[in-house]
């Protein structure tokens, strides 16, 4: 219970946790317990059949006209952005001041409060890190902002409810600007305070989400059910894939693979901290109805004629 209950406050990572008990430690960077392990050495829920991330094939996208905006709560809040931290040498995680911070509308089941924010990465220039993909391919890094269904008191409550999760993930593209944006130089100015695992810094009243969030048209996304992308993978989450990037140089991307480390400065650096897609199986993505789509086959043929052959006028 306990396991299960601070896995999923880091939700999408926190292996700590799970390293209490015993069998179940798991990690990138070696081939004793790497993502091909998981479903093996935690089959409960890394071997299920709904599990993330996946990749987006943007030809099967299904419109759904309930995939309308959200509603952002705390986003321009600066003092609700408190801590950032190493988090257990996996990722660099951010917490959030939860009765700040929440999402709803997005076709979401409810209000979500938001935990935490967290990132995922390659290896600098040399190698993408992003979760997710579309139609094959892998962005710089990848965003998490994890949040759970404001009516259950805790999170081992939201575990029972498929929809007890949302997840929010934005793809960050390199640049070859230096220094940009002036937000993502301020987040990374902090690594260097955090190398070693479990390391934390206070950066309350300093950044916005927003501010990290800039360029990203948030009301285009695609939406799929599926699973934490961490041990133990728990397929409760609902997932919100925007389609823009953001935007940030490379030379700020590369402070991710180049300045946290597993453990410490004498051992390996973060770097690869992304699952492998998974099997979409019977899963349908879907997205915003284009107006080409709805438009189309709600009229009858010669309706759609006339209307193509007009748009030659
Ligand atoms: C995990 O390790 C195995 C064995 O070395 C290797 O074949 C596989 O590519 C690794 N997977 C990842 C995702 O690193
Ligand atoms: C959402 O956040 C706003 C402040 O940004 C707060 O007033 C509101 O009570 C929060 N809602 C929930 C359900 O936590
Ligand atoms: C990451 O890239 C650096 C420099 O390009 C290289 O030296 C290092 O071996 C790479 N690390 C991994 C884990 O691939
Ligand atoms: C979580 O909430 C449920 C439902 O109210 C309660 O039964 C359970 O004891 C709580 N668990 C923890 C760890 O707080
Ligand atoms: C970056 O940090 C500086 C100094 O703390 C602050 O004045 C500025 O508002 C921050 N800018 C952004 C976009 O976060
Ligand atoms: C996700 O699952 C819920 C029920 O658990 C369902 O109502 C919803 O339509 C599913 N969403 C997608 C995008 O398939
Ligand atoms: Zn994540």
């Amino acid at each position: 219970m306990k396991v299960q209950l601070v896995t999923l406050i880091a939700a999408c990572l926190l292996p700590t946790a799970l390293s209490e008990g015993s069998s179940a430690v798991w990690c990138y960077n070696l081939p004793s317990c790497n993502s091909t392990t998981w479903p093996i050495d935690i089959p409960e829920h890394c071997s299920g059949t709904k599990q993330s991330p996946v990749n987006i094939v943007t030809a099967n996208i299904q419109g759904d006209a309930s995939l309308v905006a959200f509603n952002f709560a705390g986003f321009d809040d600066s003092s609700a952005v408190l801590q950032i931290q190493n988090a257990d040498g996996k990722s660099v995680k951010v917490s959030l001041d939860d009765s700040k911070v929440n999402v709803s509308g997005g076709g979401l089941p409810g209000v979500y409060v938001s935990e935490q924010f967290h990132i995922h990465w390659g290896n600098g220039s040399s190698s993408a890190g992003s979760e997710h993909t579309v139609d094959g391919k892998q962005y710089a890094m990848e965003l998490h902002i994890v949040n759970i269904k404001s009516i259950y008191p805790n999170v081992t409550a939201a575990l029972a409810d498929p929809t007890g999760l949302a997840v929010l993930g934005f793809f960050i593209e390199a640049t070859s600007d230096s220094g940009k944006p002036q937000s993502w130089k301020n987040l990374t100015s902090y690594l260097s305070s955090i190398p070693n695992n479990g390391n934390t810094l206070d950066i309350m009243n300093t950044i916005t989400l927003n501010s990290l969030l800039q360029g990203v048209d948030k009301t285009k996304y695609y939406r799929y059910n599926g699973s934490l992308t961490t041990p133990s993978c728990n397929e409760g989450v609902v997932w919100t894939v925007f389609k823009d990037t953001i935007k940030v140089s490379q030379d700020l991307i590369n402070l991710f693979s180049t300045t946290l480390y597993i453990n410490t400065k004498s051992g390996p650096l973060i770097t690869n901290n992304f699952r492998p897609v998974q099997k979409l199986n019977n899963r349908v993505i879907k997205s915003q109805v284009s107006s080409a789509s709805t438009l189309y086959p709600a009229l009858s043929i010669s309706t759609a004629l006339l209307i193509y052959t007009l748009s030659w006028l």
